[in-house]
Order: C-alpha cells, then structure tokens, then sequence
C-alpha cells in the first residue's frame, strides 16, 4: 500500500484560514490554561438570540419541520425579507428575488463566486473585512483596494470613479463597516452606485450591519435606492448580528433576478438549503417584535460611548467615534511607538499573551497601526480591558 502525502488543490492551498478564527483559537487555549482573558475579539453579539425566535424554532420541530426546502428557502422566509425590506426601506422586492444562504458569509460567497471570472477586478475599500479578498481570490479574481485611511475611512465615489479600469467588475461595499465602524452617509452611498452603475460595474452591498447605526445617523440601505440604480446592486443580508443568531447561519441575497437565480443554484448544488428550523425561526426574527433590536442597539450606543473617549484618553491612542456595527477602531501608531512594537499584531498578541485581552490588529484587515475592538462585551469586560491597555502602556513604555 503506497502512503501518499495529502496535496491539497491550488485553490485549497490559496485559501488562508480566517485571521479573527485563529485568535479566537488562540483565546481558547489560554483560557483552558486558567487565564482570565477578555474577549474584545469576537465579531458577534454577546446577547442571547431572543426567546420569540428561540421559540419558533422548537415548534418547528415539534411540528416536524424537518425536511428538506427549496434551495433558495421558504416561500414564508422569502416574503418575510422583502417585507421587511418595504417596513424599513419602503423598497419593493419580489420573492424571486431572494434567496437565503447560511449566513451573511455564504451570501457574498455565492454572489462572487457566481459573477466572477479569472482576472476579473473587484474594488473593496480597504480595511475591510477579512473574508473579502479571501473570497476574492477564490474565485480568482483580483481585488483592487481602496484605501480609506485619508478620508477617515469613509469610502467617496471619486475614489471609485478613479480605480475603475476596462477589467474592473465588481464593487463590494460595506456600510456600517467592519472593521471600522463607518458609516458612508446616504448622498455619497447614492454617488458611488451611480458611478459604478454609468461604468457598467456589479456591486454587493454588505449589510450585515445595517439595523446597528447609532442616532442621529438612521439605518440606509441599497434597498432605498432608484429602480435603475438598484438593479445593480446585490444586497447581502444577515440574520447573524441583528438578532444574536451567529450560530444559526442565515443570511440572504436580495437584487437582481439573474444574480439571485446564479446564488440559488450554487446552494443547491452545495449546502442545498438552510436547515428548515432556522428557516422557520428566522420568519419570527423578522416579523414579529423588534424591540430586541432596539435594546441592543441601545446597549451598544452605551458602551461605544464609554469606550471611545477612554481609549482617547491613553497617550498614544487615537479613536473615531464609530457611527455603526460593534468595532472600535483607535490608531495606536502612537503607543507602539512609545512601547516599542513594529506592528499591531505584536502588539495584539503582547496583549494577549501578556494581558489576556482578545483584540485584533489593523493588519488582519489591510492597514497596520490599528486595533479593532469589538464591544460586543459586558461594559464591566470593556472596562477591565482598557485598564489593562492602560498598564501594557506603564509596564512597556
Ligand atoms: C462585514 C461582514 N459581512 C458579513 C459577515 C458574515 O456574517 P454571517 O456569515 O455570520 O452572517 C460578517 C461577520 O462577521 C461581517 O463582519
């Protein structure tokens, strides 16, 4: 018998495992070891899923809803997304548009891997969210970034305008962001998918975040643009971060019928369908009572209020208020200097195997001389994190 070494395909070894997933392995470890670490790590809310959706599932399964459904979801599911789209965005869309996929992830995945061929340019804002080039490049197209850093990270359609080329296919935007928290205000977002639209570009619109923008600023989506605009324009939805339901992987894609009709037939022939008890359960997140939402967003706007000017408040530290998601994003170009780190991954992981705080650092996302911390932790867990940045700081400087 001939022993083989495994080789992995040329796309499976393209393929990194996810930054943020190997920190929170790491977390784990030393948490197994007996160390009190802080999770400011995770980009996923610390509340439970509410009892209302908890509770559709278990009649699900006593009703035995149990089988198999159509690939692109429940009819009952589909109806529920667009309605929700017309409660808060006044936007019609039909259920042939949509079609649900496990989580906000999969969405993305299928929408890119489904327009894009070899070579094709896909323009992303960068920082990003990991797993954009990562599927990026998957599908083998190129990602060309652009750097938001100059315009205190809001994306502007003259940056797009100008990285447009006759390769160029696809546009990713991401509003509220992950990692930085902005927010691209209403008559910008409008410029930029005017842009992408004159030059014949695709875009995804990211709003996976899109219920979590703090007062003033008011939730916007694609969903409110003009039909010739919008028909452009892919949204990616996500249960995930709205209604605490991370683990129960739902997600949905809402546009153009051609692009829809492309993502529905990769789950079929990949994941088939979401699992039918968080098809049902996720009918009630969206039709029934919002106010857990509303509560979450208000605790969040609480703690983002005490984080932000402590973490101004440390020498070397600067942070923007973020206008929406869970990520605090502070420039510590300042304290690496003073404490003598080249990058903020060393930083992170001095701050972790020292500290035992969970943050990660700006470059997972693109840029260094960033953390993001995610304040999707108890006030009293943010507090105790920030004190111990604050002693790195004494300790190192
Ligand atoms: C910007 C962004 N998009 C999409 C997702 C995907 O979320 P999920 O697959 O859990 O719906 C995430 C999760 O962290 C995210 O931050």
């Amino acid at each position: 018998m001939s022993s083989q070494a495994f080789i992995a395909s040329a796309r499976a070894r393209a393929t990194r495992l996810s930054s943020v997933a190997a920190i929170v392995a790491a977390a784990e470890k030393l948490r197994a070891q007996g160390v009190n670490v802080i999770d400011l790590g995770a980009g996923e809310p610390d509340f439970p899923t509410p009892e209302n959706i908890k509770d559709a599932a278990k009649r699900a399964l006593d009703e035995n809803f149990t089988r198999y459904t159509a690939a692109s979801g429940i009819i009952a599911l589909k109806e529920a997304i667009c309605a929700r789209a017309a409660t808060d965005f006044g936007a019609e869309f039909s259920p042939s548009q949509c079609s649900v996929t496990v989580g906000g992830k999969h969405a993305i995945f299928n929408a890119v891997v489904s327009l894009i061929d070899p070579g094709d340019e896909v323009l992303v804002e960068r920082p990003c969210w990991v797993s954009f080039p990562e599927i990026i490049n998957f599908a083998e197209g190129r990602m060309v970034p652009l750097d938001t850093e100059g315009t205190d990270f809001h994306l502007t359609a003259d940056q797009v305008r100008d990285a447009i080329t006759p390769r160029t296919k696809l546009l990713i935007v991401n509003s509220p962001s992950n990692p930085t928290g902005r927010v691209i205000a209403a008559p910008e977002f409008r410029k930029i998918i005017e842009v992408a639209a004159e030059h014949g570009l695709w875009v995804i619109s990211d709003e996976c975040y899109v219920q979590f923008v703090y007062p003033p600023g008011k939730p916007n989506s694609a969903a409110t643009l003009p039909p010739e605009l919008r028909e452009r324009v892919l949204i990616a939805g996500s249960l995930s971060k709205t209604y605490a339901m991370t683990g129960w992987r739902i997600g949905f894609v809402l546009g153009p019928e051609a692009w829809v009709t492309e993502v529905t037939k990769i789950n079929s022939q990949s994941t088939s369908n979401v699992n039918s008890i968080t098809q049902r359960a996720a009918v009630a997140a969206l039709t029934e009572s919002q106010e857990s939402v509303a509560k979450m967003l208000a605790e969040y706007t609480r703690r983002r209020d005490w984080l932000v000017p402590a973490l101004n408040a440390i020498p070397g530290v600067s942070c923007g208020a973020p206008e929406g998601a869970f990520y605090g994003f502070p420039n510590v170009r300042g304290l690496m200097q003073e404490c003598g780190f080249e990058t903020s991954k060393q930083l992170a992981d001095t701050l972790l195997y020292d500290y035992g705080v969970v943050l990660t650092g700006g470059s997972a996302f693109g840029i260094d001389g960033y953390l993001r911390l995610s304040y999707a932790n108890s006030l009293e867990a943010i507090q105790e994190a920030v004190s111990r940045i604050g002693r790195m700081r004494q300790e190192r400087s």
